[in-house]
């Protein structure tokens, strides 16, 4: 245990003013410490940093480069992750609070229990004081060996955060044993119907939107997939209405080309692009956060987003309670909503049926070709946003017939059921 130098606590002192001011920053911190950079480059690449950063009270276990080195020789980084974050306290402990705990053991719950991929307390840790001043860590698990000590504090702000450097990792049982599968062997659609979105599901194999997504899980996926039950709410649009190009555009917008998991969401300031965004500002969403609740916004409307239903480091499966509507495709102003066809054949583009689609949509089409109606106004994307001028061109997406949602409804049910019973 090291004494403080004054110096040293001088410019602590002086670093903390600086960072008070927001939240703290796990990764500027850490940039300090070279002994703890593999520690800090993993939080980085798992993002558990913008978990980190995310919560008021919280206590890091450093692990220095050779500890690392041992862990991430062997393990994939799905579960690498489980370990850190079972490696972050979600309370405060420094050194002074380390010897006050009381009877001299307890166990803390750790970012890993709040993940619901630990059984029963195994994302809890054990914290004991043992005799002499020694301070020892261990899993929760019963009768657990407590093979990791508290070696220095490497830097604390009461109570805000504390960074404490241990000897050794702390390794839940079956942690080691139960590795996601990694991003590039997921099956997509195989999850997504766990999770209740086989509409979703069904739409991203019509369209051929599934490529488009399977090719961006190695680099960094994060899918917002709507509940079947959001595709049967209120409001939501006539989808055979689309054109193929907007239906791709439509299914690209719920996906971001990165990997943001639930702490990155929180900490996003700046508007999520995705895989329909073509151009600055074209196709994103802006996220808000009330304490641990994130919230979509697409400038039509909102959607809350639930607990990841899978998250192995690039990719991550958000379900979400509405379908995202881009307001290029359905904003209120000059309305950019396809003219209305013929309204008694509905296109039948939304249907699951394996015929590959004849006019192979591009998926990287963001902005819909400028659908032929009389509408004067210029390209919908360039609309202000603000603007409502009475569209009386009528038939805004915005404003759905209910007797062509029920067909819809119906004709996705339909197809979705034929699609269960025929597979
Ligand atoms: C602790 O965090 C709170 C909330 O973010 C902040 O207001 C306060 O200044 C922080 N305290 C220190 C010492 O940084
Ligand atoms: C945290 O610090 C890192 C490294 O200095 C920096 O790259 C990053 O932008 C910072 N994050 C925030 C949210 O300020
Ligand atoms: C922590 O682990 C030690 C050793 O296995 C055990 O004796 C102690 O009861 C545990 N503490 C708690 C709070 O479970
Ligand atoms: C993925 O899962 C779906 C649904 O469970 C299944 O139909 C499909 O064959 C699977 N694909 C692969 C490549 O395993
Ligand atoms: C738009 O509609 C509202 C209510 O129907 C009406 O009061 C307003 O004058 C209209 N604005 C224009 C520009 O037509």
């Amino acid at each position: 245990m090291e004494a403080l130098h004054p110096l040293n606590i001088c410019l602590l002192t002086l670093s903390l003013v600086a960072i008070s001011a927001n939240a703290h920053n796990i990764t500027a911190i850490l940039e300090g410490f070279p002994e703890y950079s593999s520690y800090n480059s993993f939080l980085s690449q798992t993002k558990l940093a913008d978990e980190i950063n995310s919560r008021q009270t919280i206590t890091c276990l450093v692990l220095d480069n050779g500890a690392m080195s041992a862990l991430t020789a062997k393990h994939p980084l799905s579960v690498i992750k489980n370990i850190l974050s079972l490696h972050v306290l979600l309370d405060y402990y420094d050194p002074q609070k380390l010897h006050q705990i009381s009877k001299g053991t307890t166990l803390t719950t750790t970012l890993y229990q709040t993940t619901g991929n630990a059984p029963g307390n195994l994302g809890f840790v054990n914290i004991t004081d043992l005799q002499g001043g020694k301070v020892a860590f261990g899993p929760a698990a019963p009768g657990s060996k407590l093979d990791s000590s508290y070696t220095k504090s490497v830097k604390h702000i009461p109570y805000n955060i504390s960074i404490i450097a241990i000897s050794a990792p702390i390794i839940a049982p079956g942690i080691l044993a139960a590795p996601a599968p990694s991003a590039s062997d997921v099956n997509i659609t195989g999850l997504l119907e766990k999770a209740g979105c086989k509409t979703f599901a069904s739409l991203l194999i019509s369209s051929g939107v599934l490529k488009t997504y399977e090719s961006a899980l190695d680099k960094g996926l994060t899918i917002f997939a709507p509940s079947d039950e959001a595709f049967k709410a209120e409001g939501v649009p006539d989808l055979s209405k689309l054109t193929n190009a907007e239906q791709v555009s439509l299914l690209e917008y719920h996906a971001s080309p990165e990997y943001k998991p639930k702490g990155t969401l929180k900490q996003t300031t700046d508007p999520v692009t995705t895989l329909a965004t073509s151009g600055a500002g074209k196709f994103d969403l802006t996220v808000t956060t009330a304490g641990d609740s994130v919230t979509l916004h697409t400038g039509v409307g909102s959607s809350r987003v639930a607990e990841a239903v899978f998250d192995s480091p690039p990719f991550v499966l958000f379900t979400v309670d509405n379908v995202l509507l881009p307001s290029e495709l359905f904003g209120k102003s000059p309305s950019p909503a396809p003219a209305p066809e013929p309204v008694s054949a509905p296109t039948p583009s939304v249907s699951p049926s394996p015929a590959p689609v004849s006019e192979a949509p591009s998926p990287l089409a963001a902005s819909p070709p400028a659908p032929p109606t009389d509408t004067p106004a210029g390209s919908p994307a360039d609309a202000p946003a603000g603007s409502s001028e009475n569209s009386t061109s009528g038939n805004g997406a915005g404003h759905v017939s209910v007797p062509l949602l029920r067909s819809v409804i119906i004709t996705v049910f339909a197809t979705v059921v034929s699609s269960v019973l025929l597979s």
